[in-house]
């Protein structure tokens, strides 16, 4: 099955091809044409994820899915959650949400941190959602330098180590991303 991934994200390509397994071709954005930035202007992360695979579908009439991911913190009320991405500054710059985030914890006792990603499937002009859930908490320091983002300072329930340390097949088999493609190959073979 042939279908378009909404990112250019070169780490969460090789994630998402990981867990979908033989079977299905996934095709990136560039791939399609689609060579600008899709605006994300929703205040959900499910608003974004549709936002994205509408965008997608409208411009190339293909099957297609696209996700959002926030890491929401407890102690912060969510935060940054939808903003992730944003969080320190406008761009994409994960060392400064890791070091505003370790900020805002500082003398926080309550490390408790959640990573949601929410996944929008276009099939045939029609919509579906699913989403992918992993707890953990928040290091006092950052470790590792496997992965991506908040990586280095995530500790999945019942590790004791940080995303950043473990091998790509390791934090596929627990993570939110890696759960929500599992759901949504679930959707799709259903
Ligand atoms: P996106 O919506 O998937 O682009 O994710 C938004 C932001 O969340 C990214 O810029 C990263 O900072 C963070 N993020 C998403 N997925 C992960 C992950 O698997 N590990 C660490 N950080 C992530």
């Amino acid at each position: 099955m042939k279908i378009v991934f909404a990112t250019n994200n070169a780490h969460k390509l090789s994630e998402v091809r990981a867990v979908l397994g033989e079977g299905f071709e996934l095709v990136t954005l560039k791939e399609v044409g689609i060579t600008e930035d899709i605006p994300e202007t929703g205040s959900t992360l499910d608003e974004n994820a549709s936002i994205k695979s509408h965008y997608v579908y409208e411009r190339t009439g293909l099957d297609c899915f696209a996700d959002d991911t926030g890491l929401e913190v407890e102690a912060l009320n969510g935060a940054p959650g939808v903003r992730s991405a944003r969080y320190a500054t406008d761009g994409h710059d994960f060392a400064a949400n890791n070091r505003k985030l370790l900020h805002e914890l500082e003398g926080v006792e309550n490390r408790k941190a959640r990573f949601r990603t929410v996944i929008s499937l276009i099939r045939g002009g029609v919509e579906q959602r699913v989403e992918g859930i992993v707890n953990g908490t928040i290091a006092t320091e950052e470790s590792g330098c496997e992965g991506f983002g908040y990586d280095p300072l995530f500790i999945p329930e019942g590790k004791s180590v940080t995303f950043a340390e473990m091998s790509a097949e390791e934090k596929n088999a627990i993570s939110h991303r890696g759960r929500a493609v599992e759901a949504l190959v679930r959707i799709i073979k259903a």
